[in-house]
């Protein structure tokens, strides 16, 4: 089981390169299927889950080699739909996209139930629901998810009951080829929805509205390839200026959307830290002394549930009392009890976590439990006294390219322990 280490105590200086974002390459590398052309995606990030999703294309009859460092070339004429390799596609939430492209590309798809991060239920109905609108036969079983296109995918009006990001990028996939025009009424609004649009309109779609809760997509008859780069990773850049917020220092975050940090900026200066933002960098700047404040996750543009993890490792040690509402997903919560070990003090209940700020945490063993809650129990170790062991690191690796080293050249004390072992979900 790889493991990162610990000493607590150094504040963090110096500039951080932010690398594209997870949640954007995960669905452009899949939605690329629907071209069924060659297309060049540049500023892959080159974490774990996304490795996988290049893998996955590569054993369904597809090639994918990189042609830079962070660029790789996809050419999915070969491709074979239903052929998706199911110890690879259960292990990663984004193989979930397998299923618009499929049934875009070729009519029919059968997935293996998507895996996850363990914070509570992830169903599937929104996703089947656009489907079904769309004119595919859904058939969810416990192990698979299969479908299959009646006559042929036609445009339609669709409403979600919560603006799920995973069904509005898979509604948009699915619609782009097909016939007519679709509509999606509460869709999500997060920035790689737009990425995702963006990256389609560059392959000839005509996709708009996407960023706002509805979302337009007249259907063409055929995509080209194209090239395209991904937008820099928010939640990457949000938990190194939340560490820097922890441990004191100034650090600049390079190559970010300033405006896609916005509700987590405003968090971080609530609290204490200084902010100061230029067109494409952020820089943080703290003494270490935060005050508590409460927090409720939600959709875009409000507060991520991706970045709650990291403020609560913020709040254990800020001045007086802070909150965290979880209103997201149902079981985000454990990783406090991890906190816990090290001296936080944290009660919760049900979805509301109450810290009751301490003056120090001492450095203990600690579990990470999935991937932002690896990220914050390594941002709880760099303030703590002592030394801190957070096993199940795998996680961590799935999002953040070069985490320990670059930590390390912020002027943290941390070094890593890595085996062949790795784990997946999101
Ligand atoms: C994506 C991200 C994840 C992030 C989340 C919310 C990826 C690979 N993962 O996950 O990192 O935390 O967005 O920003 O991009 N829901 C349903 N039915 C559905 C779909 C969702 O009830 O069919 C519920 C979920 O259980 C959850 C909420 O909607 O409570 C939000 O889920 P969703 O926005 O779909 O998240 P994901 O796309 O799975």
């Amino acid at each position: 089981m790889n493991k990162i280490t610990v000493k607590g105590g150094n504040r963090l200086y110096g500039t951080v390169q932010i690398s594209g974002m997870k949640n954007a390459a995960l669905p452009i590398v899949f939605a690329s299927i629907v071209t069924g052309e060659t297309c060049i995606i540049e500023n892959i990030p080159l974490v774990d889950d996304v490795l996988k999703s290049i893998e996955i294309i590569r054993e369904m009859g597809g090639s994918a080699e990189f042609i830079e460092p962070t660029t790789v070339k996809i050419d999915t004429k070969n491709f074979v739909a239903g052929s998706s390799p199911d110890d690879l596609a259960c292990k990663i939430r984004g193989s979930m996209y397998l299923l618009g492209a499929e049934l875009a590309r070729s009519g029919e798809t059968v997935l293996k139930q998507p895996g996850g991060c363990n914070i509570g239920k992830r169903p599937m109905d929104i996703h089947m629901k656009a489907f079904t609108a769309l004119g595919a036969d859904m058939d969810e079983g416990d192990d698979y998810i299969r479908g299959k296109v009646r006559d042929k995918l036609r445009g339609a009006n669709i409403y979600f009951d919560f603006p799920s990001v995973g069904a509005t990028i898979n509604a948009i996939i699915a619609a782009v080829t097909a016939e007519g025009t679709t509509v999606i009424e509460n869709a999500a609004r997060e920035p790689h929805i737009v990425d995702v649009a963006n990256f389609f309109n560059t392959c000839g779609a005509n996709v708009t509205g996407a960023g706002t809760n509805t979302i337009k997509i007249h259907g063409v008859e055929k995509l080209h390839g194209c090239t395209y780069a991904i937008i820099p990773d928010m939640i990457e850049a949000g938990t190194y200026m939340t560490a820097v917020a922890a441990t004191g220092g100034s650090v600049t975050i390079e190559g970010i959307i300033p405006k896609h940090m916005e509700s987590v900026s405003q968090k971080l200066i609530d609290m204490g830290a200084c902010v100061e933002e230029g067109d494409e960098w952020i820089t943080v700047t703290s003494d270490g002394h935060l005050r508590g404040i409460k927090i409720k996750t939600m959709p875009y543009p409000g507060f991520p549930t991706d970045m709650q993890q990291q403020f609560g490792a913020l709040l254990c040690l800020a001045e007086g009392e802070g909150e965290i509402y979880e209103s997201i997903f149902e079981d985000r919560l454990r990783y406090t009890a991890e906190l816990g070990k090290m001296g936080a003090q944290i009660t919760v209940s049900d979805r509301t976590a109450t810290f009751h700020g301490v003056k120090k945490l001492t450095g203990a063993s600690v579990r990470a439990l999935d991937l932002r809650a690896g990220a914050a129990l390594v941002i709880a170790g760099l303030c703590a006294e002592g030394k801190t062991e957070v096993s199940g690191a795998d996680y961590i690796y799935r999002g953040y390219y070069d985490f320990v080293p670059t930590l390390r050249r912020l002027g943290a004390d941390i070094s890593e322990d890595k085996y062949a072992t790795h784990i997946y979900g999101d």
